[in-house]
């Protein structure tokens, strides 16, 4: 029985340049998300996408002496190598430049426009290509863009425009409505006061540019390539294509962005679609950015961090435990390779893998390698089964919120715990008499039954790793690895055989 459906969708990727840490965080973010939905029960759909259109592509096809689609061939053919190593299980990557999306891209401009709310107008302003973005006079800053300070080009010419101005009291009561529109709640309320100051109508296409969709009727425009990006959410799911699939499944229920695109995801994108009569998205949150030992990650610093390179040095799962583990979900971060090594030592190779091997080496020795019985629970084991019982509901929440980090900080507790347990009950003691087997036993069993807890609410976040875990203890691919064994004690058998392996994550050299 499914739960119902959960549509999840991330950016769609310029294609200007190849896929970096801050790409790879948001796709790790989402196919967590997307995993732990499966695992409760939903039908997920998780979409990812390209972005293809508009100058700052064809200018980077320019430089790199190739045609634009043929240039984001390549860069995609990149981000798909790195969401295949490191293990993102989206159901859909859209490419801007995909036959479906470009006539649904004309078709929701004509119900707009059929609408009442596009018109043909002279725009007069700064554009920034790097960004895609208009500004006015009042906004940019010396010549430079007020966003990413690079210079803005001035621009004259006829335009269509969006009456976003037509929206700006529908959003305020639909964001004060749904508190959990645009999250985190500080961004939230950046977006709000912006909102209050007044919305002015947006130009949507531009004469100067060749490589985008053209405007149906009037092909010397090409549409804005931030509309024909935001629209992918919907050609994704079928609009213009099969209007029944898109009944089904819009509207999403949740754009994954990074913060410097919370403008166009919950004003523009919104009103958009109220303009053409549609539902909006349930929930837009707005991720942090990485800097790199403090720095901004900048090709002219020569400090971009490849996630390719990274997973094949230290594995996928490493890296996405480290990327979601580091920072709180919403806030900076800060990427070093110290860092990493660090709490691949001390997190996953020392207080997870030791866990499980030192656990497992006591059942081969101790028990022949077979999940000993639990026969002899005492007082002193009711905190770890305490705490083994309501992990689910503690990672649950923590999950519901985004707090990706929490949810491992809830998960990482009950591993040290775990540690603590073995000490506390030193089996390598109590083998010594034999009156105690029984003990030893059930300290074991707890021991091996924790793991397995473990390896299931883990398993979103390292699906190799935990697929090793699970055969370690003995558990074969059928069992099921849905959250209603994470939540029931005593699933082990007593008797089965358990597979000591390699160690789960080798400790890296510093
Ligand atoms: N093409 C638009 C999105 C259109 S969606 C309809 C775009 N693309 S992008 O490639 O520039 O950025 C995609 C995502 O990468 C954004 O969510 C952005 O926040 C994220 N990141 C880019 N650099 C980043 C960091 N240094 N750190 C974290 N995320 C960052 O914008």
């Amino acid at each position: 029985m499914t739960k119902g459906r959960f549509y999840l969708t991330t950016p769609a990727y310029y294609v200007n340049d190849v896929p970096h840490i801050g790409h790879a965080y948001c796709e790790i973010a989402a196919d967590v998300l997307a995993r732990f939905k499966r695992m409760e029960g939903y039908e997920v759909f998780f979409v990812t996408g390209s972005d293809e259109h508009g100058n700052k592509i064809a200018q980077s096809a320019e430089q790199h002496g190739k045609k634009p689609k043929e240039w984001a061939d390549k860069v995609v053919a990149k981000f798909k190598e790195a969401w295949e190593k490191l293990n993102i299980s989206y159901d859909l990557l859209i490419r801007t430049t995909d036959d479906y999306h470009e006539s649904g891209v004309q078709k929701l401009f004509e119900v707009i426009r059929d609408n009442g709310f596009i018109y043909l107008g002279d725009y007069e302003g700064w554009y920034c290509v790097p960004d895609e973005a208009f500004w006015t006079e009042t906004q940019i800053v010396n010549g430079n863009c007020p966003d990413c300070g690079r210079p803005v080009e001035r621009v004259k010419e006829k335009s269509y425009f969006f009456k976003l101005s037509a929206f700006q009291e529908k959003l305020l009561e639909h964001v004060r409505s749904n508190p959990t529109f645009i999250e985190p709640e500080t961004r939230r309320n950046e977006v709000v006061s912006r909102i209050q100051q007044g919305l002015n109508d947006l130009s949507i296409s531009r004469i100067t540019v060749k490589w985008g969709i053209p405007v149906p009727g009037d092909e010397a425009h090409t549409i804005y390539v931030w509309v024909d990006a935001l629209i992918n959410y919907v050609t994704a799911c079928g609009y213009g294509t099969d209007e029944k699939r898109f009944r089904d499944i819009w509207p999403a229920d949740l754009h994954l962005i990074g913060k410097e695109i919370l403008w166009f995801h919950t004003v523009i994108w919104p009103a958009m679609l109220m303009a053409a009569g549609l539902p909006l998205p349930k929930r837009v949150f707005g991720h942090g950015w990485w800097t790199v030992e403090g720095q901004k990650m900048s090709k002219s610093l020569g400090n971009v961090v490849d996630p390719i390179e990274l997973a094949d040095k230290y594995s996928a799962d490493a890296v996405r435990y480290f990327l979601l583990r580091e920072g709180a979900f919403g806030k900076d971060s800060d990427f070093s390779l110290s860092s990493v090594i660090s709490r691949i030592n001390n997190e996953l190779a020392n207080d997870l893998g030791n866990l499980l091997s030192r656990t497992l080496a006591m059942i081969k020795k101790y028990n022949k390698g077979a999940v000993p019985r639990a026969d002899s629970v005492t007082a002193a084991d009711n905190e770890l089964l305490d705490m083994a019982k309501g992990l689910f509901a503690r990672v649950k929440a923590q999950m519901e919120q985004l707090q990706f980090s929490f949810a491992l900080d809830e998960l990482w507790s009950f591993v040290r715990r775990c540690n603590k347990y073995v000490e506390e009950n030193a089996p390598w003691e109590l083998a010594k008499s034999p009156e105690k087997k029984a003990r030893l036993d059930t300290v074991l069993y707890n021991l091996a039954e924790s793991l397995r807890i473990i390896t299931v609410l883990l398993r979103p976040f390292m699906p190799t790793a935990t697929a090793r875990m699970w055969s370690q203890l003995g558990l074969d691919d059928s069992a099921d690895l849905s959250f209603d064994q994470a939540n029931t004690w005593g699933v082990l058998q007593a008797g089965a055989a358990t597979n000591p392996g390699e160690a789960l994550f080798p400790k890296v050299k510093t």
